[in-house]
């Protein structure tokens, strides 16, 4: 499967990237520089390569990942998400889009999830790209502990879908990945409660100077 990370240069997208591809999937990266996007493609082919996969990580813009991909996963910080997803809006028409975006704000030290009018970034995105198939996931990956080589987990992903066909296809995606789990969490409308676990998690980790927290259900 094609699966596109779009804004895939950040930090969920370097685990998402390495560990797509070792899962057997194609993976491009998208940016809003087709430069920048090759650059970080070319650093994560070696990675695979050293981790003993094979190249087939791509980097290009996020119109062209978005037009070619059959998976997009949008990976980019909220404030700038949504307007991005508008702008993408056509070449996302019919196909599974993912969000594992967190609207949240930290104020006095404390993360805070700021719930959209609609309900939840999932459903914001349900709300803008209205002909594509969203679902929620990955929420809840702590990311720089994900894009770590050497990290050994094993973490749950609540996924989240008004479109059951969609969300199993994601779900089998999450389970391609070594150390991820997922499990079905519904429609679209719980998406806020999944998303508003992770300002918590980080909470958690700073009050108790823990490492980044993943979640497991047990
Ligand atoms: N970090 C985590 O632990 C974590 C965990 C779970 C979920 N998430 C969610 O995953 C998403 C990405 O988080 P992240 O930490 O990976 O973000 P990030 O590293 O801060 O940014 C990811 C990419 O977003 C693109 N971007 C930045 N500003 C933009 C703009 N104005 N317009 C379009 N694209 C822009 C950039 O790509 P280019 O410059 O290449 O275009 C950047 O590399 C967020 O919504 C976050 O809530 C993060």
């Amino acid at each position: 499967m094609r699966i596109a990370l779009i804004g895939g240069t950040g930090n969920i997208g370097e685990g998402l990237a390495f560990r797509l591809r070792l899962a057997g999937h194609d993976v491009l990266i998208g940016s809003r520089s087709g430069e920048k996007a090759k650059a970080k493609a070319e650093h994560f082919n070696a990675l695979v390569e050293r981790l003993g996969g094979k190249r087939g990580i791509e980097g290009m813009t996020n119109e062209k990942a978005s037009l070619i991909a059959d998976v997009c996963i949008i990976t980019i910080p909220w404030k700038h998400a949504f307007e991005t997803a508008e702008n993408l809006k056509e070449n996302l028409a019919g196909k599974i889009v993912v969000s594992p975006v967190i609207p949240m704000v930290v104020e006095n030290g404390i993360f805070k999830y700021i719930q959209p009018e609609e309900g939840s970034a999932g459903l914001k995105f349900a709300r803008i790209l209205d002909k594509s198939r969203v679902v929620v996931a990955f929420n809840n990956i702590p990311a720089k502990r994900f894009a770590n080589p050497d990290e050994v987990f094993s973490w749950d992903v609540a996924v989240c879908s008004d479109d059951e066909q969609a969300k199993r296809t994601v779900m089998d995606i999450v389970n391609s990945i070594e150390g991820l789990r997922a499990y079905d969490a519904g429609s679209l409308e719980n998406s806020r409660i999944v998303e508003s676990i992770t300002p918590l998690l980080i909470n958690i980790a700073r009050k108790n100077k823990t490492r980044e927290l993943g979640i497991r259900f047990v």
